[in-house]
C-alpha cells in the first residue's frame, strides 16, 4: 500500500466529524483494488458492515458478488466504497449534514483510485455523485460525466432483494461496463 493509502486511512480512522461517529460500531472505510478501473459507491454501511467493518458483507452484498461475477468481475479487481463510512442507526438515509461531512474520505479515495469508472448503488450515491435530483427509475443505466470521468447509476442491491422484478435491468446497466 502507497504512503498516501496509508494516511488516508489513518486520518480516516478516528473520525468523529459527524454523529454516526459516536454510533458506530467499526468505521467501514473500503475494500478492493487501490488502482481499480470501477468504484462502487453504495450509500452506508448496515448491520453486519458495521459489526464486519468491511463493506457490502450482508444480503446485499452476496447479490452484489453474484452480479459482479455475471460480469467477470470480482471484489479483487474493483474498489467498493460507501458515501459515508459509519452506520446510520437503523440504517436510516445518512442525512444531508452527515454526507457533507463524510464527502472529503470519498473524494480522497476517487483520487488515489483514479478509476475509469463509478457506479453508484442506488439513489442515495446518485443523488450525491451524480445530481441531486436524481431520479433512479429513470436516469439508471445512463453514463454521466462528472470531473472529466464516467459515472452511472444502477439499483442498490437492497432494492434489487426487496424487487427482483427489477435485477433484469440493473444486470444490462452493469454490462454497459
Ligand atoms: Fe466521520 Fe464519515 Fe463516520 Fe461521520 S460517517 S464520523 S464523517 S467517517
Ligand atoms: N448497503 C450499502 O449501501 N453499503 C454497504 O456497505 C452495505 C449495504
Amino acid at each position: 500500500m502507497s504512503e498516501a493509502w496509508e494516511e488516508l486511512k489513518r486520518d480516516c480512522a478516528g473520525c468523529h466529524a459527524c454523529p454516526l461517529g459516536e454510533t458506530r460500531t467499526k468505521l467501514v472505510f473500503g475494500v478492493g483494488c487501490e488502482d481499480a478501473e470501477v468504484l462502487f459507491v453504495g450509500e452506508g454501511p448496515g448491520e453486519q458492515e458495521d459489526l464486519q467493518g468491511e463493506p457490502f458483507v450482508g444480503a446485499a452484498g452476496k447479490l452484489l458478488d453474484d452480479m459482479l461475477a455475471m460480469i467477470g468481475l470480482d471484489r479483487s479487481r474493483v474498489y467498493i466504497a460507501n458515501v459515508v463510512k459509519c452506520r446510520p442507526p437503523h440504517n436510516r438515509d445518512p442525512q444531508p449534514n452527515e454526507q457533507a461531512a463524510c464527502r472529503g474520505w470519498l473524494d480522497r479515495q476517487i483520487a488515489l483510485i483514479r478509476p475509469k469508472l463509478i457506479v453508484c448503488l442506488g439513489r442515495i450515491a446518485a443523488m450525491a455523485l451524480i445530481d441531486p435530483g436524481f431520479r433512479i427509475t429513470r436516469e439508471h443505466g445512463q453514463w454521466f460525466e462528472r470531473d472529466g470521468r464516467r459515472i452511472m447509476a444502477t439499483y442498490h442491491p437492497s432494492a434489487l432483494l426487496r424487487d427482483p422484478g427489477k435485477r433484469p435491468e440493473a444486470f444490462m446497466d452493469l454490462r454497459e461496463l
